[in-house]
């Protein structure tokens, strides 16, 4: 923080500036009321102790100056003994705390970490607010990047209209997530949000299901239950994985879109619904209606606004900003600090996971890091490349930079070995130094 310690007294005014400094603040220090006025004209600070006796003008004067100059600096007012008085005046004025003299600096310097801590927090909440109001983003996401501010322009026009949306993208792009921003910025949000997994259940209880039942549809409905369709009625129901709906269900669908109406399964009675239907697929539908496998009349139907969430690397400078988003959401109140070269290397890394598999490592990082506030490079995991094979099924569809990295990781690994891991000889053979191949070695993690 920016302290401005007041104080004349000599002793006090070196050894408790020094012990401050020491923890990391920055001290100014002046031994005069008047020009203390003076220097809160010019200056901001984020904390500033005063004593209440000074040659020139008294504390409660500097007090009132810094408080009118800037009503969240805090300020702590230094009182001796025979003083009560003067430390009820300072609170009645305004001053955040009082310090009775004699005092160990040690108790002094704590109390500024708490401040300091304190001050973090109200300003990571004053951030989040924004981030959750601001017109650059949506509620709850985060993207400063062109793509993204594309994508958020899109939401905003449509989410006041009932036009069906198709939701595409990579796993953890934050499908479910613009889902849930276009219904809280619809009218319909103070109606349900109910979301269902087409993939997730086997076809007949997907039926079921989105659809309900009436007594004794088939055996085991030994009660009427509603579907999620009903449940969703006045609201937006998310279809997710939607490539997975079976045709027969298909059908169903189509005709709940066009006449807005359906039958609980076992039923007679028509219910009507009044609902917008978000859907969403990391696979392309469109081959899927080339195959036979997705019906194309209700592709169209659900397709009328087409919103593709680009993948994480393609979000130029987003990388830093989600960072920073999930260290305050999952730092449990504690103020994690994150050196630069994390924040290059997350930047510089693929992402095949996208912004969930950022938030993974996050996390991860959190966890590694201990009872240590500060996040740094030893405290990420390094990345599993089986895991990214996994996630990336075909290498044809590898981004090119990850292709090269990988073919010269296994070539090296190859030449190594036929030279029987003498790293001159095999710096040699691929006409590197050896300093750089020491580089590659251990960029790629081979012993
Ligand atoms: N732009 C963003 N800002 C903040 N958090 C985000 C953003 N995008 C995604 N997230 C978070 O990342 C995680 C994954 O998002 P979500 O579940 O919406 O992805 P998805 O595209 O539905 O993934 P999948 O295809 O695997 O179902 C969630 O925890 C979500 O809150
Ligand atoms: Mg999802």
């Amino acid at each position: 923080m920016k302290v401005l310690l007041v104080e004349d007294e000599e002793s006090i005014a070196i050894t408790l500036g020094d012990d401050l400094r020491e923890a990391g603040h920055e001290v100014t220090a002046l031994a005069d009321g008047t020009l203390a006025l003076r220097t809160l004209r010019d200056q901001a600070f984020d904390c500033v102790i005063t004593d209440v006796r000074l040659p020139g003008v008294d504390g409660i004067e500097v007090l009132k100056a810094a408080k009118t100059a800037r009503p969240d600096t805090e300020v702590l007012v230094m009182t001796a003994y025979a003083t009560v008085e003067a430390a009820v005046e300072a609170m009645r004025c305004g001053a955040d705390d009082y310090i009775q003299k004699p005092f160990l600096n040690e108790a002094v310097v704590e109390r500024l970490r708490r401040i300091g801590e304190y001050r973090t927090l109200l300003d990571d909440n004053r951030k989040l607010r924004e981030d959750l109001q601001g017109s650059r983003g949506l509620p709850g996401i985060i993207g400063d990047s062109r793509a993204m501010q594309d994508v958020f322009k899109v939401v905003r026009t449509v989410a006041g209209n009932d036009a069906s949306v198709l939701i595409t993208g990579e796993s953890g792009t934050g499908k479910e997530r613009i889902a849930q921003a276009l219904h809280k910025l619809s009218p319909r949000s103070v109606k349900p949000f109910v979301a269902l997994s087409c993939g997730a259940l086997p076809d007949t209880l997907l039926e079921t299901e989105l659809f309900g039942h009436e007594k004794g549809a088939f055996t085991d409905a030994g009660r009427q239950r509603k579907g999620r369709f009903e449940l969703a009625n006045g609201g937006t129901m998310f279809l997710d994985d939607i490539d997975d709906m079976p045709l027969q269900v298909q059908v169903k669908l189509l005709r709940v879109i066009q006449e807005r109406e359906f039958e609980r399964v076992g039923g007679e009675e028509t219910i009507q619904v009044d609902m917008r239907i978000v859907s969403a697929t990391k696979v392309s539908l469109l081959e899927l209606v080339k195959q036979g496998k997705f019906r194309e009349d209700l592709y169209y139907r659900l397709n009328v606004v087409p919103i593709n969430l680009p993948p994480l690397r393609e979000r130029e400078g987003d990388v830093p900003l989600l960072v920073q988003h999930f260290r305050r959401l999952l730092g449990g109140g504690r103020n994690f600090s994150i050196k630069t070269d994390v924040l290059e290397a997350m930047s510089k890394y693929t992402w095949p996971g996208n912004v969930r598999e950022l938030e993974n490592h996050v996390a991860q990082a959190i966890a590694m890091a201990g009872s240590s506030r500060v996040l740094r490079k030893e405290h990420l995991l390094p990345v599993d490349k089986t895991r990214r094979a996994a996630l990336n099924p075909s290498t044809d569809l590898m981004p090119l930079r990850e292709v090269l990295v990988d073919a010269e990781r296994r070539h090296i690994e190859k030449v190594l070995k036929s030279v029987g891991g003498h790293r001159t000889k095999a710096a040699g053979v691929l006409g590197i130094s050896r300093k750089v191949l020491w580089e590659k070695l251990k960029d790629y993690g081979i012993d």
